[in-house]
């Protein structure tokens, strides 16, 4: 039975198009929310395969989606580094802050697949459970992205830390996104041999970047992680995620050469559909904020998408993760709708 998120990926239109929702595994789930509990830190649950195959699957056990996403975390990649992470509940991460090229030389430069291993064994588990026609997806976060919250410790506005150290030590920046293309491009390796049928990468600030910086920390090193993640599975399917991207996002798609392209749902629909979808599918683009909103606003946003990309190669999704506020029946009320049942 043919996967209809991979047919997508091979360029085929489907209709309905497939569905999936970015943090589809998370606190709006309130058997999330007890699986949580009981494995007490996030870490845990991350690398304790059980469990982490256990949310992976909720989701598409709840609202039938037509793909699972590994459950983990891009700042494993840190952790692996031996960066000290923790996940605080409600307040996000905590990573001991990176101040300047010391501060990140005391820290590994490769990552030990050791400490991942688990991360691969739940692949293994979810595969096994999953219906023939859903597509798993393993995913990391891009070197900017990660980069960012290493060197600022946490999550802030604008990742202004990461900027100005980037501003004031270019070559050491430089090193460090060269450790994390190394780490990254060996992760999702490991996580397509171990059973992934495609693989995202998540470049959630890649909007804060000006053009110049855009091609030097998110369109390199991303293109890096995609040709070395070819040179060892040929045929791997990749969704590139430059949140915030804009008008940078043509170049990205070309110079990245991704299989497809996530799209935010700040960006123009017609824009994407003439200079995107016209090269790859596409992926998005719902604003989360009206799938908390609900109602005939939700109604009319879903339309409004379906009626922009569902004339060529396209997966239906949220424009960035799934708010821990978003009530389940508006879940359901978007899927009825994108699925016309
Ligand atoms: O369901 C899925 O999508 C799979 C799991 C997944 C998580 N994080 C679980 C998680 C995925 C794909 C991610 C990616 C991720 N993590 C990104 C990129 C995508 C994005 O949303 O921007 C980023 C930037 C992170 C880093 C991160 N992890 C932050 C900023 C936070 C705190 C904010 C928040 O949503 O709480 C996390 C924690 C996190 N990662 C949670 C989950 C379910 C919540 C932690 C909890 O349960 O207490």
């Amino acid at each position: 039975m043919s996967k209809p998120l991979l047919d997508v990926l091979n360029g085929i239109t489907r209709n309905p198009p497939p569905v999936w929702l970015m943090r589809q595994a998370g606190r709006y789930l309130p058997e999330y929310r007890a699986v949580r509990e009981k494995a007490g830190s996030f870490l845990n649950l991350v690398l304790t395969p059980e469990l982490a195959a256990e949310v992976t699957l909720q989701p598409v056990r709840r609202f039938g989606f037509d793909a699972a996403i590994l459950f983990s975390d891009i700042l494993v990649i840190p952790h692996a580094l031996g960066q000290h992470v923790t996940f605080a509940v409600g307040e996000g991460p905590q990573l001991d802050p990176i101040a300047d090229r010391r501060g990140f030389e005391r820290l590994a430069s490769e990552v030990d697949h050791g400490m991942l291993a688990p991360i691969y064994e739940t692949i293994r588990v979810v595969k096994r459970e999953l219906g023939p026609e859903v597509a798993l997806l393993g995913f990391c976060g891009a070197p900017w992205t990660v980069a960012s919250y290493m060197i600022a410790g946490c999550g802030t506005p604008d990742q202004a830390p990461a900027r100005l150290f980037a501003y004031g030590d270019a070559a050491a920046f430089a090193v460090l996104l060269d450790v994390l293309v190394d780490a990254s491009a060996g992760y999702l390796v490991r996580q397509l041999q171990a059973g992934a049928d495609a693989v995202q990468i998540f470049d959630t600030w890649a909007g804060v970047l000006s053009p110049p910086e855009f091609v030097r920390w998110c369109i390199e090193p991303t293109r890096q992680i995609v040709a070395k993640v070819r040179a060892a599975v040929p045929e791997a399917k990749i969704i590139g995620f430059p949140r915030g991207a804009g008008t940078m996002l043509p170049r990205y798609v070309q110079e990245v050469a991704i299989d497809a392209a996530g799209l935010d749902w700040t960006i123009d629909r017609a824009f994407a559909r003439e200079r995107i979808q016209s090269r790859v599918p596409v992926q998005g683009n719902l604003d989360p904020l009206v799938l908390v909103a609900g109602g005939s606003a939700l109604d009319r946003a879903v339309d409004s998408v379906l009626e922009d990309f569902a004339g060529g190669p396209f997966i239906f999704n949220l424009g960035h993760g799934i708010l821990p506020d978003t009530p389940i029946a508006h879940v359901e009320q978007m899927l009825a709708r994108v699925r016309k049942r």
